[in-house]
């Protein structure tokens, strides 16, 4: 029987408590006629996956396999085409279900649910093989090794929508404050960012840490624990585009308060700070 990794028991409260890892089996995989089995060869670490193991994440469980990222390679497959065409196939995994497509948010009414260690949807890559639907795997990039790419599509895709999709400022000669560099979707915001030749400040507790975003292609970086990062940041800033133009943010703190005073009005709607270009909050997907 295929092996995993999960969490055991005796329960604790949330944030007293260490679990144990437990070595589980799961069931030989056998896919459904839309199915596919997925040989793991790597999977990603996310800080969910540390809350998990302190109760501090919704709908931890004991005995589902552990972690939402991962690559692996389509060893079996069910009878549909859809299904046959990804057999032999190098793949990334979609670590949620729920939401395909929609821009505003997910379909199901109950909303986005990530796989690993959870009862919402009890799959997980921390395991040999994992059976998804053929429509929650994607072709992994050749450029990205195998850790590469499983470390991609949970801290990614949140990063990518809100960096891309929501920001929408991603945009050569923009300024984008991303907040808490240190932090796993910030760093993908980073790269996103400057890829596209966004001017990008960061924030962050450590100064090596700023060092670090700066060679990944940070202009800038202030450290949120000085009283006065607003006043620091805005002396950074270019004097022919003063303001910044978004805020990627995932952690809260002051940045609601003095970093809306940073940002520019908004051109459709002169009289507020434009949401467009406002605090994008990355707790809400
Ligand atoms: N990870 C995911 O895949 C995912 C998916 C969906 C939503 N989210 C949400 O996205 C946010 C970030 O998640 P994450 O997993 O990337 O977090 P993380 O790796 O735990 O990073 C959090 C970072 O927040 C920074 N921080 C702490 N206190 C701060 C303050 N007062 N001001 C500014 N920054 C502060 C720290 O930055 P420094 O180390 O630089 O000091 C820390 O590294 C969370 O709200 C999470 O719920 C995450």
């Amino acid at each position: 029987m295929p092996k995993a990794v999960a969490i055991k028991g005796p329960a604790g409260k949330p944030g007293q408590v260490y679990y144990e890892f437990d070595k589980i089996t799961i069931p030989e995989p056998q896919p459904k006629d839309s199915e596919v089995v997925v040989k793991l060869l790597s999977a990603a670490l996310n800080h969910r996956d540390l809350f998990i193991r302190q109760n501090l994440y919704p709908g931890t469980t004991f005995g589902v396999p552990l972690l939402a990222d991962g690559c692996g390679i389509v060893v079996k497959t069910g009878s549909s085409q859809e299904a046959k065409r990804w057999q032999g196939k190098r793949v990334i995994i979609n670590p949620g279900i729920g939401w395909k497509d929609d821009l505003e948010g997910p379909e199901d009414p109950q909303g986005y649910k990530i796989m690993g260690g959870t009862k919402v949807y009890p799959k997980g890559t921390l395991a040999e093989f994992i059976t998804l639907e053929a429509g929650e795997v994607e072709e992994a990039p050749e450029h990205l090794s195998n850790i590469e790419a499983s470390a991609l599509p949970l801290a990614g895709l949140t990063a990518w929508r809100a960096t891309i999709t929501k920001s929408g400022n991603a945009k050569p000669g923009r300024n984008i404050l991303i907040t808490g560099i240190g932090g796993g979707v910030a760093l993908m915001a980073l790269m996103f960012a400057a890829a596209a030749d966004a001017r990008v400040y960061v924030s962050s507790g450590s100064e090596e840490k700023i060092e670090q975003a700066k060679k990944l292609g940070a202009t800038g970086g202030i450290n949120y624990k000085e009283k006065d990062w607003d006043k620091k940041l805005r002396a950074m800033l270019p004097k022919d585009r003063p303001l910044l133009d978004a805020i990627i943010d995932g952690a809260g703190g002051d940045v609601v308060d003095k970093g809306v005073r940073l940002l520019r009005v908004c051109s459709v709607h002169p009289r507020i700070k434009c949401f467009n270009a406002g605090v994008i909050s990355l707790t809400i997907h």
